[in-house]
């Protein structure tokens, strides 16, 4: 069964409206957001409903605009319960950073700090902890929940990271080569590499890709990469690695000391 347009036409104008009004009156308890943004907070999920857009065209689009989309969404972001909760490959992977007992960590794509709150819970030192993101509002969040600590926020792309080389013991990249283009994928991977000592972990999703290609649009705003094929193929060598699988979930470990 169909709706008439004009019925889902006016539901969405009245939620857009309603979400406006409420947006606004939770301004007042959050400084520094505009009306505008939070009202998109809430339109974003009708928008994201389009459903004629191929994932393929829409994947294409919001990659390629990655800090609209994340500045939008991390207003919902920080309520939703499944970015909140440590799962456990989220704990997996932190447990691989913490138990190399690294005397730094970079955290590329770090949001509003989950990661980086559970290290501190775990009593690694905040002073060591780096997180990069590209958007500002995630950035703004992470120092909302990161508040009083000396972990350091800095906004960069994954692809072209302001440190110096071998600048952190550790990079960790969780949830974020996911959302960057195929094409931009070995400079996020030349990046990490080049800015890591000692090890490098990635979580990602993980789901099928077929042969013929190595990553695939697998929502709206998502790729599945061949991590395998990938690191093979950027010239990681599967004795450098070892990986993890949870259901839709991959974790690596990439030990970069015997490098050449
Ligand atoms: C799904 S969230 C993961 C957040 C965090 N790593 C975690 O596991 O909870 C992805 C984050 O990566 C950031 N991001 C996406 N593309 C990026 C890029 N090219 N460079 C830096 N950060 C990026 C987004 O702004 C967002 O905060």
């Amino acid at each position: 069964m169909t709706l008439p347009k004009t019925i889902v036409k006016s539901f969405l104008t009245l939620t857009a409206l309603i979400g406006t009004v409420v947006s606004t009156l939770r301004i007042k308890v959050m400084p520094s957001r505009t009306s505008l943004v939070a009202a998109s907070h809430y339109m974003h999920p009708y928008l994201l409903r389009i459903r004629d857009i191929p994932h393929k065209v829409s994947c294409k689009f919001f990659s390629s605009y990655p800090r609209l989309f994340w500045d939008i969404w991390s207003f919902s972001f920080v309520y939703d319960p499944e970015q909140l909760a440590l799962h456990d490959w989220n704990i997996k992977a932190v447990d691989l950073i913490l138990d190399a007992k690294p005397s730094s960590v970079l955290e590329v794509g770090c949001g509003f700090g989950r990661n980086i709150s559970y290290m501190i819970d775990c009593g690694y030192e905040p002073g060591v902890i780096t997180g990069v993101d590209l958007s500002r509002m995630m950035l703004r969040q992470a120092r909302i929940r990161l508040r009083g600590s000396k972990v350091k926020l800095v906004r960069a792309n994954a692809c072209d990271l302001p440190f110096q080389d071998h600048s952190f013991d550790a990079v960790f990249l969780s949830l974020v080569l996911m959302h960057i283009k195929p094409s931009n994928l070995k400079l996020a991977f030349d990046e990490a590499i080049r800015v890591a000592k000692r090890l490098i972990v990635i979580l990602d999703e993980y789901q099928p890709v077929p042969a013929t290609s190595l990553s695939l649009p697998i929502n709206r705003y998502t790729y599945a990469h061949d991590h395998v094929r990938i690191l093979e193929l950027y010239g990681i060598s599967p004795a450098m690695y070892t990986k993890y699988i949870y259901d839709k979930w991959i974790v690596i470990l990439i030990s970069l000391e015997d490098r050449s």
